[in-house]
């Protein structure tokens, strides 16, 4: 053999080994990834330009043709041209088949089953004390009254003394209030929203005030360090105690169903007077005090159940906020909002509605 035919023969040598190298990487091409396919063409590339570029050894080589004695040029050079397409065709069908694959490819990951059923989000929902509150919320605003939210740090001022609670009263003590170190009270009572929301609005006034309270009590079947309780207030001229039982009875016949009787009872707050505490037959029994043949859970049998405390605004109050007790009067009322929900989902635990255990909220949607 010619020393030009042995490097022509070496330079298909060094290509076949690369190539074989190349091949043996992207023999299971169906197996590659789409990422993995498109770097191997990269490298295929590369392949493709050192060994048949312009700066290739091949293209080199055909320099030598001019080499060779003339008789024998013509055999020589079409050996030079099939050693060429030898390499091009190998390397232009690994080019097809990886083309091939990645086109492929690219439309299976593009692939969209129109058919197949969406995935629906998980919708959230509301909290059972909030749920309550709404109700009881649109309930008073279609009676015309608006809500009023206001600060849970409390001065004494608005949590007690204007409230006609004197010193000494056992609401006072700080057995029952929880104080900031530099002597602010955590309200334990939405009442002071009565002073805040007439000193910033005046009289006449319908109001209810939703919200939080503090009170320091160990967590127990019925107890919270925190709960939520709703006041209402309404002064102008000429209200009186028919006022207090008609709008309550209404707001609780809207809540459990027109055969809901109310009944007040007398009791005693600072801040009202006279005072009472209203119930209403139960929404179970029926005020019967019997469900099933068996003792009503929700009123224990007794045909009521205790709501809250009411009562006509102390005089004392009225004049705190600047309003004239001989011209204005008016009846205001409260309730623990947590206490009515137990009631109404017979539940035996408060603590259940602040562990936030979805399992037990999704039960009240
Ligand atoms: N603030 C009272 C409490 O926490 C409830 C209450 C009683 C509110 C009588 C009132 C009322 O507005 O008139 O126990």
């Amino acid at each position: 053999m010619s020393e030009e035919k042995k490097q022509i023969e070496q330079i298909r040598q060094s290509f076949q080994t690369a190539f074989a190298g190349f091949v043996h990487l992207h023999k299971e091409i169906k197996d590659l990834t789409l990422a993995d396919a498109e770097s191997y063409q990269r490298e295929l590339a590369e392949l493709k330009t050192k060994h048949t570029g312009k700066k290739s050894e091949l293209a080199n080589s055909k320099k030598l043709i001019g080499r060779v004695a003339p008789e024998e040029r013509g055999a020589f050079g079409s050996f030079v041209q099939s050693i060429e397409r030898e390499i091009t065709t190998a390397i232009e069908e690994a080019e097809t088949n990886l083309k091939n694959f990645i086109a492929d490819a690219k439309i299976e990951r593009e692939r969209l089953d129109v058919t197949l059923p969406g995935t629906q989000p998980r919708e959230g929902h509301l909290h059972l004390l909030t749920i309550l509150r709404q109700k009881i919320e649109d309930i008073f605003v279609s009676m015309g009254y608006s809500i009023e939210d206001d600060r849970e740090i409390e001065t004494d001022y608005y949590n007690f003394d204007a409230l006609n609670i004197p010193e000494g009263h056992p609401a006072r003590e700080s057995q029952d209030t929880f104080y900031t170190t530099n002597g602010f009270a955590l309200r334990s009572q939405t009442s002071t929203v009565q002073i805040r929301a007439m000193e910033r609005r005046g009289v006449p006034i319908r109001i209810i005030a939703p919200g939080r309270v503090f009170r320091r009590d160990t967590p127990d079947l019925t107890h919270t360090p925190m709960f939520h309780q709703i006041e209402g207030l309404c002064v102008d001229k000429n209200i009186t105690m028919a006022h207090l039982k008609g709008t309550v009875g209404e707001w609780l016949r809207r809540l459990f169903g027109k055969e809901t009787r109310i009944r007040l009872r007398p009791s005693y707050f600072p801040f009202t007077e006279p005072s009472a505490e209203f119930d209403f037959s139960c929404f179970k029994c029926g005020g019967t005090g019997t469900f099933e043949s068996e003792r009503c859970r929700p009123c224990k049998g007794s045909g009521w159940i205790e709501l809250g405390g009411s009562g006509m605004v102390h005089p004392n109050v009225l004049r705190a906020c600047n309003v004239d007790p001989q011209v204005y009067s008016g009846f205001a009322f409260g309730f623990g909002l947590e206490r009515m929900c137990l009631l109404m989902y017979s539940l035996d635990d408060i603590r259940l509605m602040f562990e936030n255990d979805v399992r037990f909220l999704e039960q009240f949607r």
